[in-house]
């Protein structure tokens, strides 16, 4: 598998579990893991908006033993500001760095940017397109909490049409086995036509009703919010609410997952039930990004 790591397309189920055995390593102390990444340097180059990507991404790094340059809001901070394009900033910034972490609102800035790199680069969230990252601790959550990888019925539920963390996380799911998935989505939010066709061959059930989820008898729900920085609309409601009501008719072994940041669409009245594993996910994204790394590196 190539060092960068831009879309989830590119991987197939063994390159996904050696990440996960990097995670199940680090999360269980089997080796020290804190020498792995001393005397290099990540580069975070944040052009949109991040809280838990870039602060796991940094501290996976600093966990490593290796060191973090960065600019959060490369927007304004970076010479973007002057003109500078992103390649000319890539092919500078990979003079100075082991490693670029990339977020940018162009859903084919990784790809752009990966091809003049000449350190390995990560996609830490690109426009309406993926966030391969994101997808991979989306699945190792799966995979730790329900104890499998196949025969799963996944509904994904919100924003499929914009929500970049959904269209990664497809292309994983696809290549495990007895997967069953529910598209829960407005008509004008659905999954874009290319991504349902990846689908192609995997039975999947789409509607805009969100009384279907619980009839689906899901083991995963995974609630999206609004992508409105996408939409001219950005003060549109959520059209799906999943609160203490709704968790109730769902499945008492199911779990609740959200990419987060989240807003109505998953209130915390819901955050006693031990089935929301928005939290829990956000912690693994830690391990994950750190299995990540020492993948690149050991
Ligand atoms: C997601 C993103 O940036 O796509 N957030 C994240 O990285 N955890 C989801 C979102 O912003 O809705």
């Amino acid at each position: 598998m190539a060092l960068n790591i831009i879309s989830t397309k590119q991987f197939d189920r063994e390159s996904i579990h050696k990440i996960f055995s990097h995670t199940d390593a680090i999360i269980n102390w089997t080796y020290d893991p804190c020498t792995v990444a001393r005397g290099k340097i990540m580069a975070t180059l944040f052009y949109e908006p991040s809280t838990r990507t870039r602060l796991s991404f940094e501290s996976a790094m600093l966990r490593l033993g290796g060191n973090v340059i960065s600019t959060e809001n490369a927007k304004d901070f970076s010479s973007a500001i002057k003109g500078e394009t992103l390649e000319d900033t890539i092919r500078v910034v990979g003079e100075y760095a082991d490693v670029i972490v990339l977020r940018h609102p162009e859903s084919d800035a990784a790809e752009k940017a990966s091809k003049v790199s000449r350190v390995p680069l990560i996609n830490a969230g690109t426009g309406d397109g993926e966030h391969p990252s994101q997808a991979l601790l989306d699945f190792y959550t799966i995979k730790a909490e329900l104890g499998r990888t196949d025969n799963l019925r996944i509904s994904l539920v919100g924003d499929l049409r914009y929500g970049r963390t959904i269209h990664s996380l497809i292309h994983l799911l696809r290549l495990y086995d007895g997967i069953e998935i529910q598209l829960v989505s407005p008509l004008d939010l659905t999954l874009p036509k290319e991504l349902g066709n990846v689908l192609s061959g995997i039975k999947v059930e789409t509607t805009s009703d969100f009384n279907d989820v619980a009839k689906f008898a899901p083991n995963v729900v995974y609630m999206t919010r609004l992508q409105t920085e996408r939409m001219s609309l950005d003060n549109r409601v959520p059209p799906y609410i999943l609160d203490k009501r709704q968790m109730e008719k769902l499945p008492k072994d199911c779990i609740v997952m959200h990419p987060l940041p989240r807003r109505i669409e998953l209130p915390s009245e819901v955050d006693s039930d031990p089935r929301v594993a928005c939290f829990r996910q956000a912690r693994n994204g830690l391990f994950v990004r750190m299995g990540i790394l020492v993948g690149m590196w050991r």
